[in-house]
Protein backbone atom coordinates (compact mmCIF):
# COMPACT_ATOMS: atom_id res chain seq x y z
CA UNK A 1 0.00 0.00 0.00
CA UNK A 2 1.21 3.03 -1.00
CA UNK A 3 1.17 6.43 1.36
CA UNK A 4 -1.03 8.96 1.40
CA UNK A 5 -0.15 12.38 0.42
CA UNK A 6 -0.89 15.44 2.18
CA UNK A 7 0.29 18.59 1.22
CA UNK A 8 2.14 17.26 -1.02
CA UNK A 9 4.17 15.02 1.50
CA UNK A 10 3.66 11.41 2.42
CA UNK A 11 2.20 10.64 5.08
CA UNK A 12 2.47 7.56 7.42
CA UNK A 13 -0.91 6.64 8.06
CA UNK A 14 -2.31 3.45 7.23
CA UNK A 15 -6.21 3.51 6.35
CA UNK A 16 -8.91 1.10 6.65
CA UNK A 17 -10.31 -0.44 3.63
CA UNK A 18 -9.12 1.80 0.95
CA UNK A 19 -7.39 0.57 -2.04
CA UNK A 20 -4.11 1.75 -3.62
CA UNK A 21 -6.68 2.73 -6.42
CA UNK A 22 -8.81 5.55 -4.53
CA UNK A 23 -5.33 6.31 -2.16
CA UNK A 24 -3.82 7.28 -5.69
CA UNK A 25 -6.83 9.52 -6.47
CA UNK A 26 -5.97 11.01 -3.46
CA UNK A 27 -8.01 10.98 0.06
CA UNK A 28 -9.39 14.35 1.25
CA UNK A 29 -8.71 15.23 5.10
CA UNK A 30 -12.16 16.55 6.61
CA UNK A 31 -10.70 18.91 9.22
CA UNK A 32 -13.93 20.08 10.80
CA UNK A 33 -17.55 19.92 11.35
CA UNK A 34 -20.64 22.13 12.52
CA UNK A 35 -24.30 20.66 12.54
CA UNK A 36 -24.81 18.25 9.35
CA UNK A 37 -21.98 19.73 7.73
CA UNK A 38 -18.11 18.90 7.43
CA UNK A 39 -15.03 20.51 5.78
CA UNK A 40 -12.42 19.26 3.90
CA UNK A 41 -8.77 21.01 4.41
CA UNK A 42 -9.61 22.83 1.46
CA UNK A 43 -12.82 24.92 2.97
CA UNK A 44 -15.15 22.63 0.60
CA UNK A 45 -18.58 22.38 2.74
CA UNK A 46 -20.49 18.46 2.25
CA UNK A 47 -23.70 17.87 4.10
CA UNK A 48 -23.10 15.07 5.53
CA UNK A 49 -26.09 12.35 4.68
CA UNK A 50 -24.84 9.63 6.88
CA UNK A 51 -23.26 11.27 10.35
CA UNK A 52 -19.76 10.11 9.46
CA UNK A 53 -19.96 7.65 6.65
CA UNK A 54 -19.89 4.95 9.32
CA UNK A 55 -23.07 6.75 10.70
CA UNK A 56 -22.34 7.57 14.90
CA UNK A 57 -23.13 11.33 14.42
CA UNK A 58 -26.76 11.54 16.15
CA UNK A 59 -26.82 14.85 17.19
CA UNK A 60 -24.46 16.52 14.74
CA UNK A 61 -21.13 18.27 14.34
CA UNK A 62 -19.79 20.72 17.12
CA UNK A 63 -21.88 20.21 20.15
CA UNK A 64 -20.07 22.28 23.20
CA UNK A 65 -21.81 20.99 25.60
CA UNK A 66 -20.24 17.52 25.19
CA UNK A 67 -17.06 18.50 24.35
CA UNK A 68 -17.02 20.51 27.84
CA UNK A 69 -18.47 16.92 29.34
CA UNK A 70 -15.59 15.11 27.97
CA UNK A 71 -13.42 17.86 29.37
CA UNK A 72 -14.74 18.27 32.53
CA UNK A 73 -14.44 14.31 33.33
CA UNK A 74 -11.16 14.07 32.25
CA UNK A 75 -10.31 16.69 34.85
CA UNK A 76 -12.64 14.99 37.51
CA UNK A 77 -11.01 11.64 36.74
CA UNK A 78 -9.60 10.27 33.65
CA UNK A 79 -9.00 6.67 34.04
CA UNK A 80 -9.44 4.08 36.58
CA UNK A 81 -10.08 0.24 36.15
CA UNK A 82 -13.02 -1.52 35.56
CA UNK A 83 -12.14 -4.39 37.71
CA UNK A 84 -12.82 -4.47 41.80
CA UNK A 85 -13.53 -0.55 41.17
CA UNK A 86 -16.04 1.36 39.56
CA UNK A 87 -16.65 5.19 38.79
CA UNK A 88 -19.97 7.43 39.33
CA UNK A 89 -20.29 7.98 35.46
CA UNK A 90 -20.28 4.17 34.30
CA UNK A 91 -22.71 3.73 37.47
CA UNK A 92 -24.92 6.63 35.93
CA UNK A 93 -24.85 5.98 31.92
CA UNK A 94 -26.34 1.81 33.51
CA UNK A 95 -28.98 3.54 35.53
CA UNK A 96 -29.80 6.01 32.59
CA UNK A 97 -29.74 2.70 30.12
CA UNK A 98 -31.77 0.33 31.95
CA UNK A 99 -34.90 3.11 31.90
CA UNK A 100 -34.07 3.25 27.85
CA UNK A 101 -33.54 -0.11 26.54
CA UNK A 102 -36.03 -2.81 26.22
CA UNK A 103 -37.52 -4.26 29.34
CA UNK A 104 -35.58 -6.38 31.60
CA UNK A 105 -32.33 -5.67 29.79
CA UNK A 106 -30.78 -3.98 32.97
CA UNK A 107 -27.35 -4.62 33.16
CA UNK A 108 -24.61 -3.17 31.60
CA UNK A 109 -20.63 -3.48 30.55
CA UNK A 110 -19.02 -0.47 28.59
CA UNK A 111 -16.35 -0.98 26.19
CA UNK A 112 -15.01 1.23 23.27
CA UNK A 113 -16.95 0.11 20.10
CA UNK A 114 -19.54 -1.70 18.47
CA UNK A 115 -17.15 -4.57 17.35
CA UNK A 116 -16.06 -4.72 21.05
CA UNK A 117 -19.38 -4.93 22.38
CA UNK A 118 -20.84 -7.73 19.92
CA UNK A 119 -17.25 -9.66 21.02
CA UNK A 120 -18.43 -9.32 24.61
CA UNK A 121 -22.17 -10.03 23.95
CA UNK A 122 -20.60 -13.72 22.81
CA UNK A 123 -18.48 -14.20 25.63
CA UNK A 124 -21.64 -13.49 28.00
CA UNK A 125 -23.57 -16.21 25.87
CA UNK A 126 -20.65 -18.55 26.06
CA UNK A 127 -20.07 -18.23 29.92
CA UNK A 128 -24.14 -18.08 30.48
CA UNK A 129 -24.38 -21.35 29.10
CA UNK A 130 -21.01 -22.60 31.12
CA UNK A 131 -22.40 -21.43 33.86
CA UNK A 132 -25.40 -23.73 33.53
CA UNK A 133 -23.97 -26.48 32.62
CA UNK A 134 -23.89 -26.54 29.07
CA UNK A 135 -19.86 -25.67 28.07
CA UNK A 136 -20.64 -27.43 24.61
CA UNK A 137 -22.56 -24.37 23.24
CA UNK A 138 -20.42 -22.71 21.41
CA UNK A 139 -21.73 -22.11 17.86
CA UNK A 140 -23.44 -18.90 16.74
CA UNK A 141 -25.93 -18.40 14.05
CA UNK A 142 -25.71 -14.94 11.97
CA UNK A 143 -27.50 -14.04 8.86
CA UNK A 144 -26.00 -13.93 5.15
CA UNK A 145 -25.57 -10.13 4.80
CA UNK A 146 -25.18 -9.09 8.49
CA UNK A 147 -22.68 -6.84 9.75
CA UNK A 148 -21.43 -7.19 13.08
CA UNK A 149 -17.51 -6.05 13.25
CA UNK A 150 -14.17 -7.45 12.90
CA UNK A 151 -12.49 -8.82 16.00
CA UNK A 152 -12.76 -12.48 16.10
CA UNK A 153 -15.49 -13.56 17.44
CA UNK A 154 -17.77 -10.72 15.46
CA UNK A 155 -15.77 -11.64 12.10
CA UNK A 156 -16.83 -15.27 12.88
CA UNK A 157 -20.68 -13.97 12.47
CA UNK A 158 -20.37 -11.59 9.59
CA UNK A 159 -22.32 -12.15 6.33
CA UNK A 160 -21.57 -8.86 4.25
CA UNK A 161 -18.07 -7.11 2.94
CA UNK A 162 -16.85 -10.65 2.56
CA UNK A 163 -13.17 -9.71 2.02
CA UNK A 164 -13.03 -8.52 5.58
CA UNK A 165 -13.97 -12.40 6.56
CA UNK A 166 -12.12 -14.14 3.89
CA UNK A 167 -8.86 -12.45 4.08
CA UNK A 168 -8.81 -13.76 7.71
CA UNK A 169 -10.07 -17.52 7.28
CA UNK A 170 -9.93 -19.66 9.43
CA UNK A 171 -11.73 -18.83 11.47
CA UNK A 172 -12.59 -20.51 14.42
CA UNK A 173 -15.59 -23.20 13.57
CA UNK A 174 -18.97 -22.57 15.10
CA UNK A 175 -20.21 -19.76 12.75
CA UNK A 176 -23.83 -20.81 11.29
CA UNK A 177 -25.27 -18.52 8.37
CA UNK A 178 -29.06 -18.25 7.85
CA UNK A 179 -30.93 -16.30 4.92
CA UNK A 180 -31.76 -12.80 5.55
CA UNK A 181 -35.27 -11.82 5.85
CA UNK A 182 -34.50 -9.42 2.20
CA UNK A 183 -37.76 -9.65 0.42
CA UNK A 184 -37.00 -7.34 -2.32
CA UNK A 185 -34.98 -9.87 -3.62
CA UNK A 186 -35.76 -12.99 -1.84
CA UNK A 187 -32.74 -15.30 -1.22
CA UNK A 188 -35.76 -18.59 -1.14
CA UNK A 189 -37.38 -16.93 -4.80
CA UNK A 190 -40.50 -16.53 -2.12
CA UNK A 191 -43.07 -13.44 -1.81
CA UNK A 192 -44.14 -12.37 1.40
CA UNK A 193 -46.99 -12.58 2.91
CA UNK A 194 -47.77 -16.32 0.92
CA UNK A 195 -44.19 -17.20 2.01
CA UNK A 196 -45.37 -17.56 5.73
CA UNK A 197 -41.83 -16.04 6.89
CA UNK A 198 -39.93 -19.27 5.74
CA UNK A 199 -36.41 -17.02 5.90
CA UNK A 200 -37.37 -17.56 10.27
CA UNK A 201 -39.29 -20.26 10.47
CA UNK A 202 -35.99 -22.24 8.30
CA UNK A 203 -34.14 -20.98 11.87
CA UNK A 204 -35.43 -24.16 13.34
CA UNK A 205 -34.89 -26.82 11.00
CA UNK A 206 -31.21 -25.38 11.12
CA UNK A 207 -30.65 -25.77 14.44
CA UNK A 208 -31.77 -29.08 14.53
CA UNK A 209 -29.33 -29.49 11.78
CA UNK A 210 -26.81 -28.48 13.57
CA UNK A 211 -27.49 -29.72 17.11
CA UNK A 212 -29.19 -27.68 19.57
CA UNK A 213 -27.09 -28.51 22.06
CA UNK A 214 -24.30 -26.95 20.73
CA UNK A 215 -25.81 -23.66 19.66
CA UNK A 216 -24.68 -20.61 22.36
CA UNK A 217 -26.68 -17.68 20.75
CA UNK A 218 -28.65 -16.29 17.61
CA UNK A 219 -27.59 -12.60 16.42
CA UNK A 220 -29.14 -9.87 14.16
CA UNK A 221 -29.71 -6.28 13.58
CA UNK A 222 -33.55 -5.21 14.44
CA UNK A 223 -33.03 -3.44 11.08
CA UNK A 224 -30.25 -4.70 8.29
CA UNK A 225 -27.76 -2.85 7.06
CA UNK A 226 -26.24 -5.12 4.68
CA UNK A 227 -28.93 -4.50 1.92
CA UNK A 228 -29.46 -1.03 3.25
CA UNK A 229 -31.40 -0.23 5.62
CA UNK A 230 -33.53 -3.59 5.27
CA UNK A 231 -36.83 -3.71 7.64
CA UNK A 232 -37.92 -7.32 8.07
CA UNK A 233 -41.40 -8.16 8.01
CA UNK A 234 -43.26 -7.85 11.81
CA UNK A 235 -43.90 -11.70 12.00
CA UNK A 236 -39.73 -11.81 11.89
CA UNK A 237 -38.80 -11.17 15.15
CA UNK A 238 -41.45 -12.76 17.08
CA UNK A 239 -40.88 -16.26 15.11
CA UNK A 240 -37.23 -16.00 15.56
CA UNK A 241 -37.55 -15.77 19.48
CA UNK A 242 -39.93 -18.61 19.62
CA UNK A 243 -37.25 -20.53 18.07
CA UNK A 244 -34.31 -19.06 20.41
CA UNK A 245 -36.56 -19.91 23.59
CA UNK A 246 -37.72 -23.69 22.46
CA UNK A 247 -33.93 -24.31 22.19
CA UNK A 248 -31.97 -22.50 25.12
CA UNK A 249 -30.76 -20.35 22.56
CA UNK A 250 -29.86 -16.63 23.74
CA UNK A 251 -31.32 -14.07 21.26
CA UNK A 252 -28.54 -10.69 21.21
CA UNK A 253 -30.01 -7.95 19.21
CA UNK A 254 -27.50 -5.94 17.52
CA UNK A 255 -28.43 -2.19 17.93
CA UNK A 256 -25.19 -0.40 17.21
CA UNK A 257 -26.64 1.52 14.17
CA UNK A 258 -30.74 1.47 15.11
CA UNK A 259 -29.43 2.42 18.36
CA UNK A 260 -30.31 6.04 20.35
CA UNK A 261 -33.05 7.09 17.91
CA UNK A 262 -31.88 5.72 14.23
CA UNK A 263 -34.97 4.62 13.02
CA UNK A 264 -37.66 6.74 15.02
CA UNK A 265 -38.00 4.55 18.16
CA UNK A 266 -35.34 4.65 20.85
CA UNK A 267 -34.02 0.99 19.77
CA UNK A 268 -34.77 -1.11 16.35
CA UNK A 269 -36.40 -3.87 18.39
CA UNK A 270 -38.71 -1.56 19.64
CA UNK A 271 -40.71 -1.83 16.52
CA UNK A 272 -41.22 -5.10 16.81
CA UNK A 273 -41.94 -5.73 20.75
CA UNK A 274 -39.88 -8.86 21.11
CA UNK A 275 -37.80 -9.16 24.47
CA UNK A 276 -34.17 -9.58 23.83
CA UNK A 277 -31.84 -11.79 25.93
CA UNK A 278 -28.84 -9.24 25.26
CA UNK A 279 -28.67 -5.79 22.92
CA UNK A 280 -25.32 -4.72 21.43
CA UNK A 281 -24.72 -0.88 21.21
CA UNK A 282 -22.19 2.36 20.01
CA UNK A 283 -22.17 4.49 17.57
CA UNK A 284 -24.95 6.82 18.42
CA UNK A 285 -24.54 6.07 22.03
CA UNK A 286 -21.59 8.70 22.18
CA UNK A 287 -22.68 10.06 18.78
CA UNK A 288 -19.05 9.41 17.99
CA UNK A 289 -17.20 12.48 20.24
CA UNK A 290 -15.58 9.74 22.07
CA UNK A 291 -15.18 5.59 21.54
CA UNK A 292 -17.94 3.55 23.62
CA UNK A 293 -19.59 0.60 23.36
CA UNK A 294 -21.79 -1.16 25.30
CA UNK A 295 -23.37 -4.52 25.72
CA UNK A 296 -26.67 -4.94 28.11
CA UNK A 297 -28.45 -8.04 29.05
CA UNK A 298 -31.59 -9.82 31.46
CA UNK A 299 -30.78 -10.79 35.02
CA UNK A 300 -31.41 -14.00 33.63
CA UNK A 301 -28.21 -14.12 31.65
CA UNK A 302 -26.35 -12.20 34.33
CA UNK A 303 -27.27 -14.11 37.56
CA UNK A 304 -25.47 -17.47 36.61
CA UNK A 305 -22.64 -15.88 36.21
CA UNK A 306 -20.48 -15.65 39.12
CA UNK A 307 -17.39 -14.20 37.28
CA UNK A 308 -17.40 -12.24 34.07
CA UNK A 309 -14.09 -13.79 32.53
CA UNK A 310 -13.71 -10.74 30.66
CA UNK A 311 -11.65 -7.62 31.24
CA UNK A 312 -10.41 -4.12 28.61
CA UNK A 313 -8.03 -1.55 30.37
CA UNK A 314 -10.88 0.97 29.08
CA UNK A 315 -14.03 -1.11 29.83
CA UNK A 316 -16.27 1.25 31.71
CA UNK A 317 -14.23 4.63 31.42
CA UNK A 318 -15.17 7.47 32.50
CA UNK A 319 -14.39 10.07 30.24
CA UNK A 320 -16.60 8.00 28.16
CA UNK A 321 -19.21 7.23 30.05
CA UNK A 322 -19.50 10.79 30.92
CA UNK A 323 -20.02 11.76 26.77
CA UNK A 324 -22.50 8.54 26.79
CA UNK A 325 -24.20 10.18 29.57
CA UNK A 326 -24.32 14.36 28.01
CA UNK A 327 -25.25 12.49 24.74
CA UNK A 328 -28.53 10.64 25.69
CA UNK A 329 -29.63 14.14 27.62
CA UNK A 330 -29.35 16.03 24.28
CA UNK A 331 -31.35 13.59 22.38
CA UNK A 332 -33.83 13.20 25.37
CA UNK A 333 -34.26 17.58 25.49
CA UNK A 334 -34.06 17.79 21.68
CA UNK A 335 -36.72 15.19 21.53
CA UNK A 336 -34.58 13.62 18.80
CA UNK A 337 -35.89 9.95 18.59
CA UNK A 338 -39.39 12.13 17.67
CA UNK A 339 -37.57 14.16 15.19
CA UNK A 340 -36.10 11.04 13.41
CA UNK A 341 -39.04 10.01 13.22
CA UNK A 342 -40.66 12.92 11.75
CA UNK A 343 -37.82 13.90 9.54
CA UNK A 344 -37.22 10.73 8.49
CA UNK A 345 -41.28 10.35 6.91
CA UNK A 346 -40.48 13.72 5.94
CA UNK A 347 -36.92 11.93 3.78
CA UNK A 348 -38.93 8.69 3.09
CA UNK A 349 -42.04 11.13 1.41
CA UNK A 350 -39.52 13.42 -0.57
CA UNK A 351 -37.69 10.51 -2.16
CA UNK A 352 -40.70 7.44 -2.70
CA UNK A 353 -40.96 9.14 -6.55
CA UNK A 354 -37.64 7.53 -7.36
CA UNK A 355 -39.29 4.72 -7.75
CA UNK A 356 -40.53 5.49 -10.98
CA UNK A 357 -37.12 5.69 -12.29
CA UNK A 358 -36.24 3.62 -14.21
CA UNK A 359 -32.83 2.65 -12.41
CA UNK A 360 -34.53 2.29 -9.13
CA UNK A 361 -35.84 -0.83 -7.62
CA UNK A 362 -37.01 -0.15 -3.89
CA UNK A 363 -37.31 2.87 -1.87
CA UNK A 364 -37.50 2.31 1.92
CA UNK A 365 -36.68 3.56 5.30
CA UNK A 366 -37.70 4.23 8.90
CA UNK A 367 -36.67 6.67 11.05
CA UNK A 368 -33.61 8.77 9.50
CA UNK A 369 -32.21 5.44 8.27
CA UNK A 370 -33.30 4.72 4.73
CA UNK A 371 -31.93 2.78 1.53
CA UNK A 372 -32.55 3.26 -2.76
CA UNK A 373 -32.13 -0.32 -3.86
CA UNK A 374 -30.73 -0.10 -7.96
CA UNK A 375 -31.76 -2.49 -10.12
CA UNK A 376 -30.92 -2.65 -14.05
CA UNK A 377 -34.28 -4.51 -14.79
CA UNK A 378 -37.40 -3.96 -12.92
CA UNK A 379 -39.12 -6.88 -13.73
CA UNK A 380 -35.87 -9.63 -12.78
CA UNK A 381 -34.90 -6.68 -10.01
CA UNK A 382 -31.18 -7.61 -11.41
CA UNK A 383 -28.52 -6.71 -9.70
CA UNK A 384 -27.31 -3.28 -10.48
CA UNK A 385 -23.36 -2.98 -11.22
CA UNK A 386 -21.40 -2.13 -8.55
CA UNK A 387 -19.02 0.22 -10.50
CA UNK A 388 -22.33 2.73 -11.31
CA UNK A 389 -22.88 2.31 -7.82
CA UNK A 390 -19.96 3.81 -6.89
CA UNK A 391 -19.86 6.21 -9.71
CA UNK A 392 -22.87 7.70 -8.05
CA UNK A 393 -21.30 8.13 -4.64
CA UNK A 394 -18.89 10.11 -6.48
CA UNK A 395 -20.82 12.24 -8.37
CA UNK A 396 -22.26 12.90 -4.89
CA UNK A 397 -19.15 13.54 -3.70
CA UNK A 398 -18.17 16.03 -6.26
CA UNK A 399 -21.76 18.30 -5.66
CA UNK A 400 -21.43 18.49 -2.11
CA UNK A 401 -22.99 15.23 -0.44
CA UNK A 402 -21.68 12.78 1.47
CA UNK A 403 -23.99 9.60 1.26
CA UNK A 404 -22.42 5.45 1.22
CA UNK A 405 -23.34 2.84 -0.72
CA UNK A 406 -24.24 -0.61 1.27
CA UNK A 407 -24.63 -3.66 -0.05
CA UNK A 408 -25.98 -2.79 -3.90
CA UNK A 409 -28.05 0.13 -2.21
CA UNK A 410 -27.76 3.46 -1.34
CA UNK A 411 -27.76 4.32 2.53
CA UNK A 412 -28.99 7.38 3.79
CA UNK A 413 -28.87 8.26 7.57
CA UNK A 414 -27.86 11.55 8.65
CA UNK A 415 -27.51 13.51 11.89
CA UNK A 416 -30.71 12.99 13.59
CA UNK A 417 -30.68 17.21 13.80
CA UNK A 418 -31.40 17.50 10.31
CA UNK A 419 -33.48 20.50 8.95
CA UNK A 420 -36.03 20.12 6.40
CA UNK A 421 -34.22 22.66 3.86
CA UNK A 422 -31.11 19.87 4.35
CA UNK A 423 -33.03 17.31 3.38
CA UNK A 424 -34.32 18.90 0.06
CA UNK A 425 -31.26 20.43 -1.03
CA UNK A 426 -29.75 16.60 0.16
CA UNK A 427 -32.55 15.08 -2.31
CA UNK A 428 -32.07 17.64 -5.10
CA UNK A 429 -28.57 16.39 -5.33
CA UNK A 430 -29.58 12.91 -5.15
CA UNK A 431 -32.07 13.17 -7.88
CA UNK A 432 -29.92 15.01 -10.36
CA UNK A 433 -26.93 12.23 -10.07
CA UNK A 434 -29.36 9.15 -10.42
CA UNK A 435 -30.40 11.12 -13.67
CA UNK A 436 -26.44 11.65 -14.50
CA UNK A 437 -26.12 7.87 -13.80
CA UNK A 438 -29.39 6.58 -15.77
CA UNK A 439 -27.79 8.56 -18.92
CA UNK A 440 -24.05 6.97 -18.69
CA UNK A 441 -24.94 3.70 -18.61
C1 LIG B 1 -24.69 -3.58 13.29
C2 LIG B 1 -23.23 -3.40 13.57
N1 LIG B 1 -22.64 -4.21 14.46
C3 LIG B 1 -21.34 -4.07 14.74
C4 LIG B 1 -20.56 -3.11 14.15
C5 LIG B 1 -19.11 -2.95 14.51
O1 LIG B 1 -18.92 -1.74 15.16
P1 LIG B 1 -17.49 -1.02 15.18
O2 LIG B 1 -17.19 -0.62 13.78
O3 LIG B 1 -17.70 0.15 16.10
O4 LIG B 1 -16.52 -1.99 15.71
C6 LIG B 1 -21.14 -2.25 13.23
C7 LIG B 1 -20.34 -1.22 12.54
O5 LIG B 1 -20.74 -0.64 11.55
C8 LIG B 1 -22.52 -2.40 12.92
O6 LIG B 1 -23.11 -1.60 12.04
Amino acid sequence: MAKIKENGKKSSLILCRTSQEVIDRGIPVITRGEGCHVFDQEGNAYLDLVSGVTRPVHVGYGRKELAQAIMDQALELPYFTPMFFTNPRALELSEVLSGLTPDKIDNFLFVCDGSEAVETAMKLAKQYHSYKGEKQRFKVISRRGAYHGVTSLALRALGTALPMRHSMEPLAPGSVFVESPYCFRCPLRLKYPDCEIACAEDVRRIIEFEGPDQISCFIGEPMQQGFGALAPPPEYWPIIRDICNDFGVLLIIDEIICGFGRTGRWFGIDHFGIQPDLITMAKGISSGYVPLGAVGCTDEVIDPIDTFEHLHTYANHPVACAAGLKNIEIIKDEDLVKRSEEMGRYFLDAIKSLEEHPIVGEVRGNGLWLGIDFTTDKKTRALFPMSRLNSLVDRAYHKGLIIKLMGLALELAPPLIIKKSEIDRGVEILHECINEEAKAI
